[in-house]
C-alpha cells in the first residue's frame, strides 16, 4: 500500500477529546494536592479505559540531560546506534543496540534506569494498578517515522491497535508510556474512532466468528515438544490474542478504511509524556524521531471499568469467551 493521506478524510473529532492534559500531577512531587492523590489516580485509570490519552507537557520522571543528550547525539553522530533499541527489564537485557562497548553498555545503563524510573511513575500516577502492573519490554525510537519504507504490517503509519505476535495478553491490557525527547520537533500520531465502533463495524469482516469458534485450546503437545526441542518458547494463544493479531493486520490491508475513516490529529510536542491503552486507541505515527518508550500489562481484574476492555467487547459480538483465563 502506498503512503496514506489523510487529507480528504473527515476529522473523528478535535484532539481535545481525545488527549487529557494531567497538570496536576508533576516531578519530583507526584500529586500536587496530596489529599486528592486517590481520587486523581482513580480518575485517571478511568480515563485511560475510557480509551483517552493522559498527556504531560513536561517528563514526569526522573530523565537526566545528559542521558537525554547521550540518547540525541547517537544519530546526529551517525553512530551505528540507530535502529529501535530495546530494553527486557526482567532479564535486564538490551537488544538491537549496535556500536562500540563503551557505548552500548551507556545505552544499557540509561535504558535500564529509564525503565526503573518510568515504572515507578507509573505506579505512583496509576495507584489502582500497582500492585499488579506487569513489566513488559521499553524502548528507544530514534528513528524518524515519516516516509519509513516498512511492510505494511510493520508500518506505523497506519492506523492499528497494539497487538505482540510473541507475547499473548490472554484479554489483559497494554498500556503504554511515551516520552518525545526530540528537542525541536513534536511526534504526530493520527487517531480515529474508538475500538468498540471499529469492532463493531469490522470484526465479522475481520473473522471474529471464526476465532471464537476455534476457542483458546492450547497447542498441540508435539508442536510444544517440537517448540521446546528448538529452544523456542511454547506460547499459547487465546481465540482474544489471535483475533487482535489478524484485527491488526486487517486493519492495515483495509485500503479504504486507511484513506476515508475520520482522523484526529495528535500532537506531542518537545519534552511530552502521553500515556494510553494502545491496544484500544487506534493510532498511526505520522512523524518523529527520538521517542522513549515502556509498555506495562494490566490485568483485567485490576481495571476500573473491565467491560470497556477490548476482549468483552469482542465477547459481547461474538457471543463467546475468547479466553479461558479471564
Ligand atoms: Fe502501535
Amino acid at each position: 500500500m502506498d503512503h496514506v493521506s489523510s487529507e480528504n478524510a473527515r476529522a473523528a473529532g478535535d484532539a481535545q477529546e481525545v488527549l487529557v492534559c494531567v497538570d496536576q500531577y508533576a516531578f519530583p512531587g507526584g500529586w500536587i494536592k496530596p489529599a486528592e492523590a486517590d481520587a486523581r489516580a482513580q480518575l485517571s485509570c478511568e480515563q485511560l479505559e475510557d480509551g483517552k490519552v493522559l498527556c504531560f507537557e513536561r517528563v514526569p520522571y526522573l530523565l537526566f540531560q545528559d542521558d537525554r543528550e547521550f540518547l540525541l547525539s547517537q544519530r546526529q553522530s551517525e553512530s551505528r546506534l540507530h535502529k529501535n533499541v530495546s530494553y527486557r527489564p526482567s532479564r535486564d537485557v538490551l537488544r538491537g543496540a549496535a556500536g562500540e562497548p563503551k557505548e552500548r553498555a551507556r545505552l544499557h545503563e540509561i535504558m535500564r534506569k529509564y525503565s526503573q524510573e518510568v515504572t515507578r511513575f507509573l505506579k505512583q500516577l496509576l495507584a489502582p494498578y500497582a500492585l499488579d502492573m506487569a513489566l513488559d519490554f521499553a524502548s528507544f525510537r530514534p528513528e524518524e517515522e515519516e516516509g519509513r519504507d516498512l511492510p505494511t504490517h510493520k508500518r506505523n503509519d497506519l492506523l492499528h491497535c497494539d497487538a505482540f505476535p510473541t507475547r499473548p495478553t490472554n484479554g489483559h491490557r497494554i498500556l503504554r508510556c511515551f516520552t518525545n525527547i526530540n528537542p525541536t520537533a513534536p511526534r504526530i500520531w493520527n487517531t480515529t474512532d474508538a475500538f468498540s465502533v471499529l469492532a463493531e463495524k469490522y470484526a465479522n469482516e475481520a473473522g471474529l466468528a471464526a476465532f471464537a469458534a476455534k476457542g483458546s485450546a492450547p497447542s498441540h503437545p508435539l508442536v510444544r515438544s517440537f517448540k521446546k526441542a528448538f529452544g523456542l518458547k511454547a506460547v499459547d494463544h487465546s481465540a482474544y490474542d489471535r483475533f487482535m493479531l489478524r484485527f491488526h493486520d486487517y486493519l492495515k490491508d483495509n485500503r479504504d478504511f486507511q484513506q476515508n475513516c475520520p482522523k484526529t490529529r495528535l500532537e506531542f510536542p518537545p519534552g511530552c509524556t502521553w500515556i494510553c491503552y494502545t491496544d484500544s486507541v487506534p493510532h498511526s505515527v505520522m512523524s518523529g524521531r527520538y521517542a522513549l518508550e515502556q509498555t506495562v500489562i494490566i490485568p483485567l481484574t485490576s481495571l476500573l471499568t473491565p467491560d470497556k476492555a477490548p476482549i468483552r467487547v469482542l465477547e459481547r459480538l461474538a457471543g463467546k469467551p475468547l479466553s479461558r483465563s479471564s
